[in-house]
């Protein structure tokens, strides 16, 4: 098999190239003065199983994706499997009003024109991949999670009931117990967070999210967390997004990890053996 990382995701490529013991082909991507993008494969992909890196976020990687799609397929591959760890623009998934793009299906219909399989991470809105017609694979950083977590915690929560799955992925593997905030409105103004069910007082607890974007949803819990007397937070995201003050807003935490779906300072956690295991 041949890598070809996008300008988004070399570390995640790299680290496939090494797990999947793989080539990692040299490429050439630069832009030029008004912004546009110019790629260039520098290897040789014909008769090969190419799987191509590249996060969609922001919008100028998108268009890097697309560059890369057509420069792969100059060759005379054998398939190419488009992996887009961050596949952004999932939450729109219909359109609400008349007239409004689904984005969703925009980003998706494009992406699947010029390969022959996708793969995803911890997409944030599954419906979206009712949009691709060709083959789709879905994984979770869950596991990923868990190597992390190894005896460091004694209960992972779901900061909300989106991510109760998630949170019982991690806690199965780990052999911890499980919980979730639940958010329970008194009235319209008042809206009160608490654990669902477990006593958290004196416990080492990981929160578990798909995305950690403005860090309001893990900022809350983590605040709530202490309130309860937790003695320490790991929070965990696959998508560290970090916008704007996020990193303010989660000061209870003790650590705050992400995958390598979107790289940053956080990106302690490699989702490269997933990835691996699902496509070898
Ligand atoms: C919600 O459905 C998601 O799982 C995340 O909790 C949310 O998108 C995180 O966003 P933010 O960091 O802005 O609260």
């Amino acid at each position: 098999m041949k890598i070809i990382g996008g300008s988004a995701s070399g570390m995640l490529a790299g680290e496939l190239a090494r797990v999947l013991d793989a080539d990692l082909v040299e490429t050439e991507f630069r832009r030029f003065p008004d912004g546009e993008g110019y790629a260039r494969i520098l290897g040789d992909l014909n008769d090969e199983r190419v799987l191509l890196v590249q996060t969609t976020l922001p919008d100028p990687n998108i268009v890097e994706l697309f560059l890369w799609q057509d420069a792969v397929n100059d060759f005379d591959i054998e398939s190419l499997i488009t992996l887009t760890p961050y596949f952004g623009y999932s939450r729109q998934d219909k359109a609400f009003e008349s007239g409004e793009a689904v984005s969703a299906r925009a980003i998706a219909e494009r992406i699947e024109l010029f390969t022959d399989e996708v793969v995803v991470v911890d997409i944030h809105n599954s419906k979206a991949l009712e949009y691709f017609e060709k083959p789709v694979t879905h994984l979770t950083a869950a596991p990923a999670f868990a190597r992390y977590l190894d005896g460091k915690v004694d209960i992972v929560l779901s900061p909300d009931e989106g991510r109760v799955e998630m949170a019982n992925g991690v806690s199965e593997i780990l052999g911890t117990d499980t919980d979730y905030l639940e958010k329970i409105r008194h009235d319209a103004t008042t809206v009160e967070i608490k654990t669902k069910s477990l006593d958290v007082t004196g416990k080492r607890v990981a929160i578990v999210d798909d995305i950690i974007s403005t860090g309001g949803t893990l900022g809350l819990a983590a605040k709530q967390l202490k309130e309860e007397g937790v003695e320490s937070i790991i929070a965990l995201c696959t998508h560290g997004l970090f916008i704007g003050d996020a990193m303010d807003k989660l000061y209870n935490c003790a650590e705050v990890i992400s995958t390598d779906t979107v790289e940053s300072e956080h990106s302690k956690i490699s989702v490269a053996q997933e990835i691996a295991d699902a496509i070898g």
